[in-house]
């Protein structure tokens, strides 16, 4: 699936590539990123880094790029209900500097712009306070608790779900402009081409 590149005012949001292995390994063996995350085993090995970096075609994960060097990931699974979940990281020398609030917002509004998602849900668990105010910060709203498995705990960990509509994104973020997306060769572009005319029916009735 390709993905744009994105520019922020500080940084670079761009597909992951097979190259970002090293940046990955070193950035996310971390372990207070990965207890923090669902989906990054600790230890992390050259095996999971490699599957974590092809995303399958309902995957839209960014490689995020500060002057040229990748120092996380943002980006979201594509429900086909029409909804998409938030996820990201960062490497650890780079928490406070506002970056996950940045990118994020970047890949958000690429979610409603672009994929034309109705909605995003996320989650974090209920230990990551970092976590919990930058999603507060993109304008989520805590909608309920539930448990999420942690790979690298080993262990389920109770969790704040959370949920974001593209109006209350426009209220927090400002507006969001409709982008068509690109035609693409992979099942996640047709889904996401669905999506956009879809929504686009249902915004504007009238247009064929
Ligand atoms: C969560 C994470 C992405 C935040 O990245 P970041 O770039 O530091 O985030 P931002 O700077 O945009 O915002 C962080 C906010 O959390 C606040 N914060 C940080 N640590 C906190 C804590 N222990 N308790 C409460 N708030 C905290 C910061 O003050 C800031 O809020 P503010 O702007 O109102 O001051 C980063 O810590 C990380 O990668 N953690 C490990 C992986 C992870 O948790 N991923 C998310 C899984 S749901």
């Amino acid at each position: 699936m390709s993905l744009p590149i994105i520019e922020t005012p500080r940084l670079i949001l761009r597909p992951l590539r097979g190259g970002d292995e090293p940046d990955f390994l070193a950035l996310a063996s971390d372990w207070d990123v990965a207890r923090m995350t669902s989906d990054i085993p600790h230890p992390l090995l050259p095996m999971h880094a490699k599957a974590w970096l092809q995303p399958n075609g309902s995957d839209v994960r960014f490689a995020i790029e500060l002057h040229g060097r990748m120092i996380g990931s943002t980006g979201y699974f594509r429900r086909r209900s029409g909804a998409a979940e938030l996820g990201f990281w960062l490497g650890r020398e780079h928490w406070g500097l506002g970056f996950a609030t940045e990118a994020s917002a970047a890949a958000v509004r690429h979610g409603f712009g672009t994929d034309g998602h109705m909605a995003f849900s996320s989650a974090h668990f209920v230990d990551n306070r970092a976590s919990g105010r930058v999603l507060a910060k993109l304008g989520f709203e805590e909608v309920g608790r539930s448990r999420m498995w942690c790979a690298a705990r080993g262990t389920e960990v109770e969790a704040l779900g959370l949920w974001l509509t593209r109006e209350r994104a426009e209220a927090v973020l400002g507006p969001i402009a409709e982008t068509t997306p690109a035609p693409e060769r992979s099942g996640g572009g047709r889904i996401s081409r669905w999506l956009y005319q879809a929504r686009k029916a249902l915004r504007d009735p009238a247009r064929p």
